[in-house]
Parts: structure tokens; C-alpha cells; sequence
């Protein structure tokens, strides 16, 4: 969208033609002002916070109908990943939606309305610690020897063949046993396959959702699927960025990441390959990463330290507050609680802190055009 009347662009000094379009300027007496755009000629490391229930997951959603609404021309130098762990965006596929395509695992698959397709995870795209992160096992213990020697023995594998290495290697019985009992119960998943390939996510202008809502009970299995994932589409665009000569051969993506906290421990699979590959290095490769918590503080000070933009809607918590004013850039002079109490209880309002620009918005979120799946559900028959 080209906007020539006054407007905030967030992000980049560009004329504001690349740009998504995130809402308006909220003044002191709750009327909008000017408009808000975050300019994605440049990758961006975002960080959406805020208490739960003021627009986190809804600010998430406008972001990718933006991306949806680029013209042709300009949509096809990207890719849109969303990793839904609620299962609260699939509502922009299908009718009334923005044209996402729905991803998630096979034993999911018959609950989704149709069109979803199955997400797999290349078993060679995990390394032995992930394995063992995975299935609870220490590396370094004889249970881990085992599963890392079968591992090695070739590129391809199958859950199920590591099983029948396993079974027919010279190991203990005990450890054998264990070890191939934690292993049926990965392959009882059903997400793991030797031929997968992150390939269909990477169409030009494709957004994609994958839904991860099934695994509910397992922390563990999405951010197995998280880590698998941001560490292959990082190999890919690096590889690709080498290549790329006034060409684009594979589109620059965005991953977004609903529910984030749980991916960014630091010493998880998924929190390393986020943040030392994608928010430390990520931008050079044309890697942009959306990040949205309830708890800013649980993501650690690397994590809003390397953020170029942060939305903050309503937060409350002490420690929250104070993470976010730690790692606020010197240039928000007014105290992150005051221009936090600013926002009052307005749902959508938010606090956008940029570095590009060196400057802090206060802005409402604009309305959604597609349906919002993550509001709370309500009682039928009250009134
Ligand atoms: N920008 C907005 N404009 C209008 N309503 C909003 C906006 N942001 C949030 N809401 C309302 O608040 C509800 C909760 O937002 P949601 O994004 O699901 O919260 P959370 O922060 O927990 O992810 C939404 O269902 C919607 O009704
Ligand atoms: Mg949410």
C-alpha cells in the first residue's frame, strides 16, 4: 500500500511501499490518528507481548493478512510461516479466510476441515541431542550411546528402522528395551519421516499455517517440531542468500510463532537454532521471526535485546514490566509503566518500540478482516 497522507512507518525510512498496514496512532483521549506501517523491505526480529486476552494472537493475525494483501508482485519474495500451537489460526483458510494453507501432523489431519495437508519432520533433520531431548534420554549415558550409534549408521532413517538397529545391536537388554519403548512411542506420533521436506512451505507468497494443537498435552514433541524446522529453512536461505545474485530463488521468510515462551529455553533444541540462528544471524539470510508471550520475561534479555520492533499490549506483571524496561532502548525516555498505563484496558492497543526509527508509538491494532479463532469461548443461553 502506498500511503502519501501522514503516516508512522515503522522499521525502515522507505516511502512505504513494502509495508504492512498495523493500525493507527491512539491519542491520550482514545481518538485515531494517522496510520502505522511496518516497513518488511528489511527483515525484522518482532516481539508481541502482553497479558493474555489483549490482542497478542489478533495483532499475530493482522500482521499475516498483510502479508496476504501484498500485491502479487511484492507477496512472491515471501514466505509466511505461522506455527500454531492453540490451533486458533486455521480460520484464515478456507472460506471467509485470506488463502493460508493448513498444515498438521497425520493423526490430526481428519479433524481439520478439508484441504489440511500432513506435516512432517525429515528424520535427518535432527541431530542426535534433539533425539535425546526428545525422548527424555542423557547423551552421554549408555542409552544415548545406543541411540546415537544407531543415528550414525546412515542419513535415511525411519523411527522404525532405528528400532530394529537397535534391537539387533550388541547392547544390554535393559538399555535396548528402553530405548526402543521411548522410540515406538515417537514414531506413534506419526511426524517423523525419512523422504519429508520443508519444501512446500517455501512457494513463493504461500502462507502457511502449521497447526501443532494436537500434541496439547506435549510441550516437548512441538518444540521438537519447532527446532526441526527453524534449523532447516535457516540452512535453506543460507544456502540460497549465496546464490541469489539480483534473483530470488527462494523467498524470504517469515516465521511467526504463536505462544513463543515455550520454544526459548535456552538450552532446547528450538531456543538455540531461534536464537542464535535466527535472531542473531537470521537477517543477513532473509530471515524474519514474530515472537508472542504473555511473559516477555521468560524469553530472557537476549531475546528482547535482539528485537528491532516490540508491540507491548496491556501487561501487568512486575517481573514482565521490568524485562521489557531493561532492555528498552535508551530513546523510550518516558518509563515503559507509564506509557504502559497509557493503554489502560483497550483491547488491540498497544505500545510499538522501534529501533529504526528510534521511537515508541502508542497505536491501536487495526480490526481483523478474516475470522479470529482465539478469543474466549462464551456460554450459550445467558440472556
Ligand atoms: N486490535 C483489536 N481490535 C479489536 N479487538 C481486538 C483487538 N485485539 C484483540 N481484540 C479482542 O481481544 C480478544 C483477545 O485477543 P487475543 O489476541 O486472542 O489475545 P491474546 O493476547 O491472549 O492472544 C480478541 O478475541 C478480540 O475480541
Ligand atoms: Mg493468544
Amino acid at each position: 500500500m502506498l500511503y502519501t497522507g501522514r503516516h508512522y512507518l515503522l522499521g525502515n525510512a522507505g516511502d512505504g511501499r513494502s509495508s504492512l498496514y498495523l493500525g493507527r496512532y491512539l491519542a491520550l483521549d482514545g481518538s485515531q490518528g494517522a496510520p502505522v506501517l511496518l516497513d518488511v523491505r528489511k527483515p525484522h526480529a518482532v516481539v508481541i507481548c502482553g497479558k493474555r486476552g489483549y490482542g497478542k494472537s489478533y495483532t499475530m493475525g493482522v500482521l499475516v493478512e498483510e502479508f496476504a494483501g501484498l500485491p502479487e508482485a511484492l507477496r512472491r519474495n515471501f514466505s509466511v510461516i505461522v506455527v500454531d500451537t492453540m490451533g486458533i489460526f486455521g480460520s484464515m483458510a478456507g472460506p471467509g479466510g485470506i488463502g493460508a494453507r493448513v498444515f498438521t501432523p497425520a493423526p490430526f489431519l481428519s479433524e481439520m476441515p478439508a484441504g489440511a495437508l500432513p506435516f512432517e519432520i525429515p528424520t535427518g533433520s535432527l541431530s542426535v541431542y534433539d533425539y535425546c531431548e526428545l525422548l527424555g534420554i542423557e547423551p552421554l549415558s549408555p542409552h544415548g550411546a545406543v541411540l546415537a550409534s544407531a543415528i550414525s549408521e546412515s542419513d535415511t532413517f525411519s523411527i522404525e528402522s532405528l528400532i530394529d538397529r537397535i534391537h539387533s545391536s550388541a547392547a544390554s537388554p535393559g538399555v535396548t528395551s528402553a530405548v526402543c519403548g521411548l522410540l515406538s512411542m515417537a514414531s506413534s506420533w506419526k511426524l517423523f519421516s525419512p523422504h519429508a521436506s520443508f519444501a512446500s512451505l517455501l512457494e513463493p507468497g504461500s502462507i502457511n499455517i502449521i497447526d501443532l494443537s494436537g500434541y496439547g498435552h506435549d510441550p516437548g514433541i512441538k518444540s521438537c517440531a519447532v527446532a526441526s524446522l527453524a534449523r532447516a529453512l535457516y540452512d535453506v536461505r543460507v544456502r540460497a542468500r549465496r546464490r541469489e545474485n539480483g534473483s530470488r530463488e527462494v523467498p524470504l521468510i517469515w516465521m511467526l510463532i504463536d505462544e513463543a515462551h515455550m520454544f526459548l529455553q535456552p538450552d532446547s533444541g528450538a531456543g538455540r537454532v531461534l536464537v542464535n540462528e535466527w535472531l542473531r544471524q537470521g537477517r543477513q539470510p532473509g530471515l524474519s521471526l514474530v515472537l508472542a508471550t504473555q511473559r516477555p520475561s521468560a524469553l530472557g534479555y537476549d531475546v528482547l535485546s535482539q528485537a528491532d520492533v516490540i508491540v507491548c499490549h496491556r501487561l501487568t506483571l512486575r517481573d514482565d514490566v521490568e524485562a521489557l524496561e531493561r532492555a528498552r532502548p535508551l530513546y523510550v525516555k518516558e518509563p515503559v509503566r507509564e506509557a504502559l498505563a497509557r493503554l489502560g484496558n483497550t483491547r488491540g492497543a498497544a505500545i510499538v518500540v522501534d529501533d529504526a526509527t528510534e521511537s515508541y508509538h502508542v497505536i491501536k491494532v487495526r480490526q481483523r478482516k478474516s475470522l479470529h479463532g482465539g478469543g474466549e469461548p462464551e456460554i450459550y443461553g445467558a440472556d
